[in-house]
């Protein structure tokens, strides 16, 4: 007879199976990015390189093209561009994470991995889920291949988080430092302070000898309110900074800032600093949220991000739904720290890509993966845009300010945002490089070295397909070519 994790496995495959040739044949299909076989992926997780093998698990829901999950996707590259695709390598099939297997992380020791999530559970009933019916567990697995998991261990439940918390404590990310395992968790916390409820976004660092029994170490606390929630945090070193990575929900939207419906960014903490003073985001695009981090074996911090955000089916579309799939992840970004800003580059890997320049200012594309390379000293403005004129993003590079926006030359909204307008993003001084990647259906815009990157999707059938930058000569356009 087959297990539970069986029968759900099979389900996924058939489903894989069954709408291969429809996925394959969508127009919108990337090369080099993470995307689900089928039906919905969501964030990135238990990143890592292993055995040599980087390895991306993901949220995956194959059985439903608009989410609601069931499923940790697997898929593993040797160069972070190419990827192969492997069977799921979770789905709730026990008590504890009978309502999902959410996100968590990858800690590789001693040629064994070890996998933590959270197992989500959502009791029937008229519950609020904040405070009742829902139960947060955070889960470990181990695995010698990356494929094959062991038993679910239960290492953290309801009983072990403060009194204070919600039940919203989940997305566990773990590492090793000085000889002791950490792991950081978001959180909500309750909170009545003002007379009125107004939860407050945190994080709780627990502590751990064996990986197995943890004891809760400190809790991060802004000094003022930022956000309800805090998603997906992420606590790491760069070259002697440390980095609070986290996603807050419930920020008011201003004027340049917190454009999305969720955020997603970063702090650099220090001694004196509580961490939302810091803040900023990742990237100003449209799509992106959830990213996770990891250190491969050459040493480097990368960062993957999800090119998409929760909750966003009311303000704007993916087109490839009428195709059967939707979403991807953003390309593999390299870190670095600039003037105490995190920097992010595509990762080098994409220069060993076989490239070929174009002549001139334009071109058409298919589907092969373009590069466009603009400097801008000397000018003043860019403009750069992808899609007929009336289908097309435009953007706009003047001084210190990017502007991405799917306007079309009449200034009416573009078909190939599925309802995307526009986002502004800023650079400290004016900007003197840009690079745009396009990928099929992603754009991602690096600007001074990757000062500030913006990732949009962008839904641009065959025919539509070409490029023009105009104000700005010292631009190069490539194809790889493959
Ligand atoms: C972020 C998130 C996580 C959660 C997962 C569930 O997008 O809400 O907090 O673990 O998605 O799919």
């Amino acid at each position: 007879m087959k297990s539970e994790k069986e029968r759900r496995i099979a389900q996924a495959k058939e489903a894989e199976n069954r709408q291969k040739d429809r996925i394959l044949s969508c127009p919108f299909r990337m090369k080099y990015h993470v995307m689900p076989p089928v039906g919905w992926l969501n964030d990135p997780n238990g990143l890592c390189q292993f055995q040599g093998v980087y390895q991306v698990y993901f949220q995956y829901s194959p059985l439903n093209v608009n989410g609601g999950g069931g499923f940790w996707g697997h898929c593993t590259s040797r160069d972070l561009l190419h990827w192969e695709y492997q069977d799921p390598v979770l789905t709730n099939d026990c008590p504890e994470d009978q309502s999902g297997v959410y996100s968590g992380s990858a800690l590789i020791e001693d040629g064994r991995m070890y996998l933590y999530y959270t197992g989500n559970v959502k009791l029937p009933g008229n519950y609020n889920y904040i405070d009742k019916g829902r139960i947060s567990s955070q889960m470990m697995v181990t695995s010698e291949d990356g494929q094959q998991m062991s038993e679910k261990t239960v290492v953290l439940g309801m009983k072990d988080y403060p009194d204070d918390m919600t039940a919203h404590i989940r997305d566990p990310k773990v590492w090793k430092e000085h000889g002791k395992y950490y792991m950081i968790l978001g959180a909500r916390k309750r909170n009545f302070d003002t007379g009125i409820r107004r939860d407050t976004g945190c994080a709780l660092v627990y502590v751990s000898k064996n990986k197995k029994d943890w004891k809760l170490d400190y809790e991060i606390l802004p000094d003022e309110n930022f956000g309800y929630m805090w998603e997906c945090p992420d606590l790491f070193d760069l070259e002697g900074k440390r980095v609070l990575s986290f996603c807050p929900q419930g920020l008011r939207a201003e004027n340049e800032r917190f454009q999305n419906l969720y955020q997603s960014g970063y702090s650099i903490l220090t001694e004196k600093m509580s961490p939302e003073k810091g803040f900023r985001e990742w990237d100003m695009g449209f799509d992106f949220y959830a990213p996770q981090t990891f250190e491969d074996e050459k040493g480097r911090r990368i960062l993957i991000g999800w090119a998409g955000v929760p909750d966003t089916m009311e303000v704007h579309r993916n087109l490839s739904v009428d195709h059967g799939w939707q979403h991807c992840l953003t390309i593999p970004r390299e870190l670095r720290v600039e003037h105490g800003v995190v920097c992010q580059m595509p990762v080098r890997e994409l220069d060993l890509l076989s490239w070929k320049q174009e002549e001139g200012n334009a071109c058409c594309f298919g589907r092969e993966m373009v590069k466009i390379e603009a400097k801008m000293q000397g000018v003043h403005f860019a403009d750069i845009r992808i899609g007929t004129g009336q289908n097309e993003l435009t953007i706009h590079v003047e001084e210190d300010r990017i502007r991405m926006a799917f306007l079309n030359e009449e200034g009416k909204p573009s078909p190939c945002g599925g309802g995307r307008k526009s986002r502004i993003g800023r650079t400290a001084s004016p900007v003197k490089t840009v690079l745009v990647l396009i990928d099929n259906s992603i754009v991602e815009l690096f600007v001074n070295d990757g000062e500030l990157a913006m990732t949009s999707r962008i839904y641009l059938e065959e025919s539509e397909r070409s490029i023009a930058v105009k104000g700005c000569p010292d631009c190069r356009i490539w194809k790889a070519e493959e």
